[in-house]
């Protein structure tokens, strides 16, 4: 019993306040892939728009699961596993799964900061060769991509179509991440760590065409080319801040 409360205290230990949250992306919201169904936009309920997949069942594309979360992250008890496969097409062939904040906050003032963590493994592994575009604006004006500049097995973060950085994307390795946004200043720069380290800032900031319209962060991969066989991608530790950044991974306090 003592060491359970001792372990529960340096749990809550692990958690920061250093900034407000804005948006919250936890996929505690979600019990079931079902869940992401309820919202549509005659009825907009949830912490997610879900409309950019296949005409599969939800179930196709999502599926929560305890061992599909960053451990490190103590705000959120199950994280998503998103897979794209041939039938993962909206409007056009190219592979997409991609769930976009449902908020009224507007995600678009100040300086705010985007947390998100991503990770593969070596089972249904993306394909290094094909270009996907990973947590990315509509605009492009910054965002993760895969599958291309050098090497191509490198997660790389991309400026306004400029490769600024990049990390070997492992298997069974947790990549976090915070794009740092100053909308005022149009810049944009970014923090990166790995499993349960601290986020340092590894990209200063840049400038860039920082502009949103508070629902068109895709939350999810794009990939151009369309062929089998399909790839899962896991996600964690979704959220957006004001305020100074939680470097911590393990999240922040309400
Ligand atoms: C879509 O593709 C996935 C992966 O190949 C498969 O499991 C699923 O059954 C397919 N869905 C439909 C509706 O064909
Ligand atoms: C910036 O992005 C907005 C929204 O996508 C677009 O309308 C505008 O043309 C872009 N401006 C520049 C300079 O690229």
């Amino acid at each position: 019993m003592l060491s359970l409360r001792l372990g529960y205290v340096l749990a809550l230990a692990g958690l920061s306040s250093a900034g407000t949250v804005v948006w919250s992306g936890s996929f505690d919201n979600y019990q079931t892939p079902a869940d992401f169904d309820k919202w549509s936009w005659a009825n907009k309920v949830g912490a997610y728009q879900w409309y950019i997949h296949g005409d599969g069942p939800t179930s196709d594309y999502l599926a929560l699961d305890p061992a599909y979360k960053n451990p490190a992250v103590e705000t959120e008890a199950h994280g998503l596993k998103l897979t794209i496969s041939s039938n993962a097409t909206w409007r056009t062939d190219m592979e997409r799964a991609e769930l976009i904040p449902q908020t009224t906050a507007n995600l678009g003032t100040g300086t705010l900061y985007y947390h998100f963590s991503v990770k593969r493994e070596e089972e249904n592994a993306p394909d290094p060769t094909l270009e996907h575009q990973v947590l990315f604006f509509e605009s492009h004006f910054t965002e993760l991509k895969y599958g291309v500049g050098t090497p191509t097995t490198d997660l790389q973060w991309y400026v306004g179509g400029t490769s600024k950085w990049g990390t070997d994307f492992v298997p069974g390795t947790w990549f976090n991440f915070a794009y740092e946004i100053d909308f005022d200043g149009k810049t944009v720069a970014l923090w990166a760590s790995t499993d349960g380290d601290d986020l340092v800032k590894v990209g200063d900031a840049i400038s860039a065409n920082t502009t949103t319209d508070s629902a068109d962060f895709h939350v999810g991969v794009l990939r151009i080319v369309n062929r089998d066989p399909p790839e899962d991608w896991y996600f964690s530790g979704v959220y957006i801040e004001s305020g100074d950044i939680t470097t911590s991974v393990a999240g922040v306090t309400a």
